[in-house]
């Protein structure tokens, strides 16, 4: 979703900038823009701004920019997710007030922009865009026009006016060395380069890590002042100041290339392995014998009454990690036999839901900024729940949100659809049931200790599993001639089935629905012919037979079958027209092998589809707005 990027300081800002946006293009968007401050002729004349923008991609931003003179230290740039009104230029960030004096870029929407753009043009100001942006730079313009020109006051005056979500990075004409920003509920970043010479703003910290690991964090109705040579000046929305505090961003730079493969989707694909090693590090401790294994978990151990009691245990999610969400359920229920409820995030903070003081409330999310996910963690701290993040962002809003919690620790996911997110969040829920299981004596030892090696057999067992991908690759040549696809799977594999046919949909365009292979019979099963492929998780463990009974019933019908089964089976082989085979492993962790072909089934029919499978259209990255 939008993503920002400013600069100001003593190098060349428009470089930094396109760059910037290069590295937020994982976010998804579909224009882009730059404003580039230029100093007055002399000392405190007012300078001027050269602004850039284009529908489309960065590429064409930088076409555009050839031309033009961007030479200047300090500069904001954008790329839009449309929300209010189509992309195009005109739409496109940033966004200058009547007066010139101003320009803005804005993620988030402003959601009582109407009422105050009718006041504005009572006023006289006119708008060229059908954005909420426009309105709140003519707004700030307004109450910079009336307190004499002091921009930060000017900002804070307007943003108490506003209702919605924002993160903002505000420049003006008479001032070229100066950035105000503040955000609420979207996230901003703002890295502080060596002796603060220098700052960069961005909405995540991917555009700065080239230049400068140290960060500040800004927190909801935070206001800062950014010049060169100046500690960032800090307030709330009323102005009382408030503490700066740094962080370190422990990110490599070469976590951020294809490292070779053609996209990062591919890339993150076949990173599992070892990104399931980073998430299980220092947590799965494996002994000299078997059942010396334990699980390590800080958060445990940190909340541990809190949990152990827990009444009621919900998990909040959307998309993908709801999918996770769905896994987490399951294992939570037969390790610690504890109600859980899994719920969309945007339904459950709508609901009025019954949240109780002893509940625990699991907020899952790759990003840690998803608006929905936000909001449900909102809710439940209200009500006084204990809120338990696992998020893979550090230091990201849903992180700092949550009273504990705990990273997937997969390194940086930049391809839209997410893969290696998924495979580190049920790696972290396995690890949480278990710990807790053992905890609250609903599992014994035995089990306990034997699911750990088990556990930890896993990323070998995905590298094995990721051989697989160049038969996977022929075999999608057959498949991208279909435009409906069915995903049917049952008990620990009915949400990888729900997760195949998202990532199939999101990436190659075809229509996929999952489905509970027992539900078929109620209604999907009158779309099955020959021109149906249907994807079957066949893998041996419960409920075996009762999928292969579904096969035959889908055969019958002349269904395409496409089935993941367990190495060596052979009684599928008789069934379905093509089969992938992982290796064994026990129950619950089959989605962590099962989920992978999927995974590689969808990149390669998008590719074959010629599609942009890192940035598929529509979609965003980091979901900043409900
Ligand atoms: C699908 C996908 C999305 C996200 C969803 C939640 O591949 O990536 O469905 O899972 O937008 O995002 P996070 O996990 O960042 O809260």
């Amino acid at each position: 979703m939008c993503g920002i990027v400013g600069y100001v300081g003593i190098r060349q800002a428009f470089p930094i900038l396109i760059e910037g946006l290069e590295k937020l293009e994982y976010r998804g968007y579909d224009s882009a823009g730059v404003c580039i401050l230029k100093p007055g002729r002399s000392y405190g004349q007012p300078g001027s701004m050269e602004i850039i923008k284009t529908e489309g991609r960065v590429s064409r931003l930088k076409s555009l920019a050839a031309g033009k003179d961007t030479i200047g230290t300090c500069g904001i740039a954008h790329t839009r997710w449309a929300t209010h009104g189509n992309p195009c230029a005109a739409n496109a960030h940033p966004h200058v007030s009547m007066s010139g004096n101003l320009a803005i870029v804005h993620n988030g929407i402003i959601e009582n922009y109407r009422v105050i753009k009718n006041q504005l043009l009572e006023r006289g100001y006119v708008f060229t865009s059908d954005t909420d942006t426009e309105v709140l730079v003519q707004l700030i313009d307004y109450y910079y026009k009336s307190n004499g020109h002091v921009l930060t006051e000017a900002v804070r005056s307007a943003l108490g006016r506003c209702y919605g979500a924002y993160a903002i990075a505000v420049t003006e004409r008479e001032d070229p060395e100066h950035i105000v920003v503040a955000r609420k509920a979207s996230p901003l970043v703002i890295g502080i380069g060596e002796d603060e010479k220098e700052y960069f703003i961005a909405s995540d910290a991917t555009p700065m890590i080239e230049y400068t690991h140290k960060v500040v964090y800004l927190d909801d109705d935070q206001i800062a002042d950014v010049r060169p040579g100046k500690d960032i000046a800090l307030t709330d929305l009323v102005g009382v100041k408030a503490d700066v505090t740094v962080h370190e961003v422990d990110v490599d730079i070469s976590m951020l290339s294809k490292g070779g493969f053609p996209h990062f989707m591919l890339k993150e694909i076949f990173e599992q392995p070892d990104c399931l090693r980073d998430c299980m590090r220092g947590r799965v401790i494996l002994g000299d014998r078997e059942e010396d294994n334990r699980i390590v978990l800080s958060a445990l151990r940190d909340c541990h009454d809190r949990l152990v009691n827990a009444k009621n245990i919900i998990i909040v999610a959307c998309g993908t990690s709801w999918h996770a969400g769905l896994i987490g359920k399951q294992l939570i229920e037969q390790l610690c036999r504890r109600r859980v409820e899994v719920e969309y995030a945007s339904e459950f903070r709508y609901r009025n839901p019954v949240i109780e003081p002893d509940d625990v409330v699991i907020a899952i999310s790759q990003s840690g900024e998803t608006a929905d996910t936000l909001a449900a963690i909102g809710l439940a701290k209200k009500a006084g729940a204990l809120v338990f993040g696992i998020v893979n962002v550090v230091g990201s809003s849903i992180a700092r949100e949550s009273d504990t919690g705990i990273y997937i620790h997969v390194g940086p996911e930049l391809g839209v659809a997410s893969t290696k997110a998924f495979t580190g969040q049920v790696a972290v829920l396995v690890m949480l049931a278990l710990a807790l299981g053992f905890e609250l004596g609903t599992l014994d030892r035995k089990e306990y200790c034997r699911t750990i090696s088990e556990l930890a057999a896993i990323p070998d067992k995905m590298k094995e599993t990721l051989q697989t991908n160049d038969y996977i690759k022929d075999l999608s040549k057959i498949y991208t001639y279909a435009s409906n696809f069915l995903y049917l799977g049952r008990g620990f594999n009915y949400p990888v089935a729900l997760e195949g046919a998202l990532k199939l949909k999101e990436i190659s365009y075809i229509h996929a629905e999952g489905y509970p292979a027992a539900e078929m019979k109620h209604g999907p099963i009158a779309l099955v012919d020959a021109n149906m492929p249907i994807v079957f998780l066949a893998t041996h463990h419960q409920l075996y037979e009762k999928i292969i009974s579904n096969m035959r019933e889908v055969q019958a019908r002349n269904g395409r079958i496409l089935a993941i089964v367990t190495e060596g089976d052979e009684e599928v082989r008789t069934i379905a027209r093509d089969i992938i085979e992982v290796p064994s492993t026990i129950a619950l962790l089959a989605p962590l092998l099962s989920v992978l072909p999927l995974q590689m089934l969808a990149y390669h029919i998008a590719v074959l589809k010629g599609l942009d499978v890192d940035m598929p259209r529509n979609l965003a990255k980091s979901v900043t707005v409900e």
